[in-house]
């Protein structure tokens, strides 16, 4: 098993996400010898958005690229060739004003390229991403799970199931700004849905 983990919490330190796909990574790692884990902390390096100069290097042919433009489409090639040679995602994801963050979303924009991790055919879109097992691990200061708030477990299995990511797993852990009982509650939930995916 090759896995990927991202952490996307603005935080560093003390995130729950981080805390919870750790867990989720070592129990993993654990259940099946010999696996490799990579991990891509977009708190400690968070990649750029997809601004004009972005989308403009990766339209240039790469011959015509200025330095600045090779080293900007570099970087998000090291983020797909991380994610190809992974089998099994791990994405740490928080809520932040009901939708992703900034910096999961800036990696999702590096990571989504056509003709390398999707492509059109006659049939529609097709994911070049195959063979691959997804987790994510949502937090949320309130409670949003099945309820119409709650776009980001749509949005995920989307944007994964676009790229060829058909198998998508999620982990909660709601509530985590509620006080300290139903902090608890959540952080506990969250780890039984961690045994239960491991399992
Ligand atoms: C900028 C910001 C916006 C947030 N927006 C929401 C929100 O819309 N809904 C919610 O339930 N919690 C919201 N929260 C609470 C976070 O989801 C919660 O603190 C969670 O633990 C963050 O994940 P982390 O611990 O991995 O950093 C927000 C927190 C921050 C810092």
């Amino acid at each position: 098993m090759n896995i990927l983990q991202i952490n996307s919490s603005a935080r560093s330190t003390g995130a729950f996400s981080t805390q919870l796909a750790n867990v989720l990574a070592e129990k993993l790692l654990a259940s099946h010898a010999g696996s490799t884990l990579v991990l891509r902390d977009l708190a400690i390096n968070p990649h750029p958005t997809l601004d004009e100069a972005a989308l403009v290097a990766l339209m240039t042919a790469t011959e015509a690229r200025s330095l600045e433009q090779a080293t900007s489409v570099a970087r998000s090639d090291t983020l797909i060739a991380e994610l190809q040679a992974a089998d099994t995602l791990i994405i740490a994801a928080p809520m932040y004003n009901f939708g992703i963050t900034a910096q999961l979303k800036n990696w999702i924009d590096a990571i989504t390229r056509a003709g390398v991790t999707f492509k059109y055919g006659a049939n529609g879109p097709e994911g070049l991403l195959t063979d691959k097992q997804a987790y994510v691990v949502l937090t949320r200061g309130g409670v949003h799970r099945d309820t119409a708030n709650d776009t980001i477990a749509d949005y995920m299995r989307t944007i994964l199931n676009f790229l060829g990511i058909s198998k998508v797993e999620f982990i909660y852990a709601e509530g985590l700004n509620m006080g300290d009982e139903m902090q608890s509650k959540g952080i506990s939930q969250a780890r039984s849905e961690i045994e239960l995916a491991v399992a």
